[in-house]
């Protein structure tokens, strides 16, 4: 049986294509960085007429990666929430008409639970009962994940994302969009211990983030504490060493926080997945945490943390319980954490 899967929530058009054995036959992303680099972040309006013209192009092409006609899909599943709500209805009314034409069950899933599903696809084993950790553009989230589809969440940033703001520093920087990849880049040569920056909630008991006053810190240290904002700095170890001790401010935190997430649940797996998880220092830091806490670390490759179709496959699960989204499916751009 074959399952088509849309992603739209937020800048990235990602179609594909698996089987129930989760066996994935075609796997797209048509990113939108260039269409969004100029405003320094995603344009919500941008962003869904790009999804618009891409989608339709992209399922045909998927379709002809994987050797097989539309007929030959027996499901159809969408990302519904959360994410930008006008990219997410983009995904959701191409998914509800594929669905009705074919005649086959559409599944809806959530983006967050998929981001921890893709750690899953590519271990090629269960992963649950994890700690699952979220951490995007949009979310720095932990769960108590029972199973594929019981999330329990811990706790949550109450203000910015961390991949927020890794994009935010990265503009301060004038280092270019996304943020995440290019502050990981120009860390590689500066001293991560230049700044003493502030790791909020760091020894506190709450399972709770907060990125914006790290945020301001680095403006502060940028252009001092009576500067709304500045030129960015020019290249060169200053600017590194701003890069670094701001990427292990964030990590110093990610890595704290999952820490004792594993300790108060008693669990021993930690899944990782989101756009920041494909940041190698995190990953590195991590492993190591995970090897003092004799637990099982499971972070995908770099192309299943940031938003991809191919992490839809946590439909498979709805599917077999027969958990099928009805033609009035909405889509919702906040996330409601599912009462078991
Ligand atoms: O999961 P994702 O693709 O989209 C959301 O669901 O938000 O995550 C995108 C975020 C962006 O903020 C981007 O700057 C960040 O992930 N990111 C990274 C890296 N690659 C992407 N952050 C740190 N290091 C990276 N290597
Ligand atoms: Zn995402």
């Amino acid at each position: 049986m074959n399952f088509l899967a849309i992603e739209t929530s937020c800048d990235e058009t990602s179609v594909a294509i698996f089987t129930e054995a989760l066996e994935v036959r075609a796997h797209l992303v048509a990113s939108q960085t260039d269409l969004h680099a100029r405003f320094r972040g995603v344009v919500p309006e941008v962003a869904a007429r790009a999804h618009l013209q891409r989608l339709l192009p992209l399922i045909d092409e998927a379709l002809r990666t994987a050797g097989l006609r539309v007929n030959d899909i027996g499901c159809v599943a969408v990302l519904n929430t959360p994410g930008l709500v006008g990219a997410l209805l983009v995904g959701v009314s191409a998914a509800k008409m594929l669905a009705v034409a074919l005649e086959v069950p559409l599944v809806a899933a959530n983006h967050l639970e998929a981001h921890i599903y893709a750690c899953r696809l590519a271990a090629g084993r269960d992963i649950f009962p994890c700690v699952g950790l979220v951490v995007s553009g949009g979310h720095t989230s932990l769960f108590r994940c029972r199973s594929a589809l019981d999330f329990e969440l811990l706790g949550g940033t109450i203000d910015d994302a961390a991949g927020e703001a890794f994009d935010k520093v990265a503009a301060l920087l004038g280092l270019g969009f996304p943020g995440g990849p290019a502050v990981e880049r120009e860390a590689r040569g500066g001293d991560p211990t230049a700044h003493a920056f502030p790791r909020a909630f760091w020894h506190d008991d709450r399972l709770s983030f907060s990125f914006s006053g790290l945020k301001t810190a680095v403006l502060y240290a940028l252009h001092g504490k009576n500067v709304a904002e500045g030129p960015p700095p020019p290249p060169g170890k200053a600017r590194a060493d701003l890069a670094a001790s701001f990427q292990q401010a964030v990590i110093d935190v990610l890595v704290a926080k999952c820490r004792q997430a594993l300790r108060r649940t008693g669990l021993e797996r930690l899944a990782v997945g989101g756009g920041v998880a494909a940041n190698q220092t995190l990953r590195v830091q991590l492993e190591k945490m995970a090897r003092e806490c004799s637990a099982e670390l499971f972070i995908p490759p770099l192309t299943l943390c940031t938003d991809n179709a191919a992490m839809a496959a946590i439909a498979v699960e709805k599917w077999r319980r027969g958990d099928f989204a009805p033609l009035d499916l909405d889509a919702e751009p906040t996330y409601l954490p599912r009462r078991p």
